[in-house]
């Protein structure tokens, strides 16, 4: 692990393997470990950045405000610590995905092309953001333990939450490691960000949507929208997986993300 001083607050990250740049982006409420087998997979042919957003992991809170912009701003402000100046692939996964919405639009010029894994393009609707608001205030008076148990099933697909005890630990494990500030901000976050739908037609660089059959957080009908609304998108179902795609099938998602990434060399 290292890390870097990025505005003001130290942010952990990995990078691994040589090549054209590849940047993954975790959910919430996760960290860069999430990525772990697509990281492993993807450095044979690429070099792979994996960072703990602020709040997450390994990287501290810092102060102020947290935005999806401001995530996608300390990425940036990462990459240039790193003295990466060509553009990047950007992997978002789930609220990874709604960075990468910001980090297109505002730094359009780093991204090289755009792998949108497990997540959603739509803003919150009015419920859900009030639902998101009053889950961060019971988090910082109860702690995390009730959000976790809650998402645990809508995370991974039935069969996994039944029958495959140690991925579900390690999910809960990842998830209980995750500060009760980190999770609160990004739960305020999610909640405030912008809808992304109008930006899919402006999209100019090639995009990759994966999404897990059994995803019921971000379903494949969502992802099939958004890949008809890009004028590059190529859409991928994952079988066997729910929302954690990337833990639940790995092979089969960073198969579908090195084929993305093998055809912008062609
Ligand atoms: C995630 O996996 O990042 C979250 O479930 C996204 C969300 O709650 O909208």
């Amino acid at each position: 692990m290292a890390t870097a001083n990025i505005h003001n607050n130290t942010i952990a990250y990995e990078s691994q393997g040589t090549g054209s740049p590849v940047l993954l982006i975790h959910g919430f409420p996760l960290n860069r470990q999430m990525w772990q087998a697509q990281a492993d997979a993807l450095a044979k042919s690429h070099r792979v950045i994996t960072a703990d957003l602020r709040g997450f992991g390994e990287s501290p809170m810092g102060t102020g405000e947290v935005s999806m912009q401001r995530y996608a701003g300390d990425l940036v402000a990462l990459l240039d610590h790193l003295k990466i100046d060509e553009p990047v692939s950007v992997a978002g996964f789930s609220m990874g995905g709604y960075v990468t919405f910001p980090f297109w639009k505002h730094h359009a010029n780093r991204v090289r092309s755009i792998l949108l894994v497990d997540t959603r393009a739509k803003a919150d609707s009015s419920e859900q953001a009030v639902g998101r608001r009053e889950t961060a205030e019971k988090v910082q008076s109860e702690g995390s333990g009730f959000l976790i148990e809650a998402m645990m099933p809508k995370l991974v697909a039935s069969d996994t939450l039944q029958n495959r005890p140690r991925l579900v630990a390690e999910l809960r494990a990842m998830m209980e490691s995750s500060s009760i500030a980190g999770i609160a901000e990004a739960l305020h976050a999610m909640a405030n960000r912008a809808d992304s739908q109008n930006m899919l037609t402006q999209i100019d660089v090639p995009v990759l949507i994966i999404v897990g059959e059994a995803d019921a957080i971000a379903p494949p009908n969502e992802a099939e929208e958004i890949a008809k609304a890009l004028p590059h998108g190529e859409y991928c179902l994952v079988p066997n997986a729910g929302h954690m795609a990337p833990m639940e099938n790995p092979d089969a998602v960073s198969a579908a993300m090195q084929e993305h990434l093998s055809t912008l060399s062609l």
